[in-house]
């Protein structure tokens, strides 16, 4: 029994030798890329919001160029491009919330106006918008705005949880975009939220509650006038799980995102020098439907006889974001099948490294929802591009079926088709032996180069570890805590955006 254990591990030790070395790697890089506490620049603390000067100004930011002349004029103006809309207005409006009407400011000799928009950020995505209920704007309306039922102090900030459910799309469509647009109000702002979905909103709890010091109005159960000295309605949006620092309302990057976040949940770590290196963390996100690792606890003796510790991040246990964001922070490497589960590398260290393991076909979603974001969270990326021998597509097709041999014809027949083949039948045969061979000879060297002369760091054999026990069998669709949730959406996924 001593013998196969030690050949495997040392024939599958390059493959994560590569992570190792791109772990110590980054310790290095990363101290010399952006400082992440820039996150003060704009308000200093005295200046707090007291008067409508201070309110225009935070208003004003969120607009810029014609829009914003608008805004100064007009008191009303807004912002569109391909991924949003967002309406500002810096004089007292009313919001009639039982019909979603905002009754907006209008200078004399205005002729009246009327638009609808639906304030969810994936404007180009019609079966998410089709889930946003619109929110009707009236300027100068023949009809005199109603009497004000409440009276507020802050400005409002509308905008729906209508959208796609799932860790991903709560993250990329609403808390990011909740974030980069609201963080400059320090708190003082009122959030109107439409298509209230209680499951959201109680799970980023913490978020929103650090965001606005005020109770969340849903207009489903106060259907009423609520007056306010200025109101936003939709969010704006940049990029997926990234932050443009060069756009309105500039300043915040993701590494600040990362800060709040830590803030938020009172995470301790925030770069990987902080963590215990001799004996890295690595979490391995386990699915258990779709795109799972049928291997898994050989993944996990191998990872463990490399000397890490190894959690197996269950579907269950990301329920509870508060406690599961504590175990992503103390991690060095993440480890998973491209998924919504991914999303948690929000919560890892600046340094830490991210293993995406990119199955048949699903390079695209890969790169545009994880590798390329990853960077601008401080993480480290990898690509862990699985063989056709590793898909478990291989042995109910067969090697000529098109599925395998032309992926590109499956996706010419329709969404429905490669989501089908692709996303959910799809699972993994990691090859802990050949693949990692693949890549002995260029990394061996290297990972047996310790920087730090740790030796610790890479014990040879501490094998006989079997997996880690939790057998659960967990519900486990794409979105992690979906199965939880008292959401509709059946297709809690990437759905209509995997299309390329
Ligand atoms: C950020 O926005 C600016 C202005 O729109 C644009 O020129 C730039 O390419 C964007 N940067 C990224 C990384 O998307
Ligand atoms: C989800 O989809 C399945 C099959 O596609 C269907 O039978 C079921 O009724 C759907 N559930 C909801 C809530 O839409």
């Amino acid at each position: 029994m001593e013998k196969a254990p030690r050949s495997l591990v040392l024939r599958a030790t390059p493959f994560f030798c590569l992570l190792l070395l791109s772990l110590l790697y980054t310790v290095e890089i990363r101290s010399r890329q952006v400082p992440s506490n820039q996150w003060k620049k704009t308000y200093p603390v005295e200046s707090r919001i007291q008067d409508q000067n201070h309110l225009d100004l935070v208003l004003e930011r969120l607009l810029e160029g014609d829009s914003q002349i608008l805004l100064e004029a007009n008191g009303f103006a807004c912002h569109s491009d391909i991924h949003t809309e967002v309406c500002v207005s810096n004089r007292p409006v009313r919001i009639d919330t039982s019909t979603m009407t905002v009754y907006a400011p209008f200078s004399e000799g205005m002729l009246g106006a009327s638009r609808t928009m639906s304030p969810y950020a994936r404007k180009d995505d019609e079966v998410a918008m089709a889930r946003v209920s619109p929110v009707q704007i009236l300027q100068g309306s023949v009809i005199a705005p109603p009497a004000c039922r409440y009276n507020h102090d802050v400005p409002a900030v509308v905008f729906s949880t209508g959208g796609f459910a799932g860790m991903f799309h709560e993250f990329n469509e609403v808390i990011i975009p909740l974030f980069l647009t609201t963080r400059h109000f320090q708190s003082r702002l009122s959030f109107i939220v439409t298509d209230y979905r209680p499951s959201l909103v109680d799970k980023f709890d913490k978020i929103i509650s650090h965001l606005s010091s005020y109770e969340v109005i849903n207009p489903a159960e106060n259907g009423n006038v609520h007056c306010f000295p200025g109101a936003v309605v939709g969010l704006h949006f940049h990029d997926n799980l990234a932050i443009n620092t060069t756009v309105v309302p500039e300043g915040d990057s993701m590494l600040d995102f990362k800060q709040f976040l830590r803030d938020s949940y009172n995470l301790k770590i925030q770069e990987l020098s902080q963590t215990q290196t001799e004996k890295p963390l690595l979490i391995l996100v386990s699915r258990e439907k779709s795109r799972a690792f049928l291997n898994e606890h050989e993944m996990v003796t191998m990872m463990k006889a490399l000397g890490f510790r190894v959690v197996v991040a269950k579907p269950h246990m990301m329920a509870n974001t508060e406690n599961f964001a504590k175990i992503v922070n103390s991690c060095s490497v993440m480890v998973g099948a491209h998924g919504a589960g991914l999303t948690n590398i929000v919560f890892l260290p600046e340094g830490a490294v991210l293993v995406q393991v990119v199955g048949l076909a699903l390079e695209w979603p890969s790169t545009h929802y994880f590798g390329t974001p990853a960077p601008g969270m401080g993480l480290n990326y990898i690509e862990y591009k699985t063989e056709p021998e590793e898909s478990s597509l291989i042995s109910r097709y067969g090697r000529d079926h098109p599925v395998i041999a032309d992926p590109a014809s499956i996706n010419a027949k329709g969404y429905q088709f490669y989501r089908a083949a692709y996303l959910i039948e799809q699972s993994f045969n990691i090859d802990v032996v050949s693949h990692c061979v693949m890549v002995l000879d260029s990394s061996w060297t290297c990972c047996k180069k310790n920087p730090d002369g740790d030796e610790g760091y890479y014990p040879a054999l501490s094998t006989g570890m079997e997996g880690d026990g939790d057998d659960d069998d967990g519900d486990y669709d794409y979105a992690p805590a979906a199965s939880t949730e008292d959401d509709d959406d059946n297709d809690s996924g990437f759905d209509s955006t995997l299309a390329a």
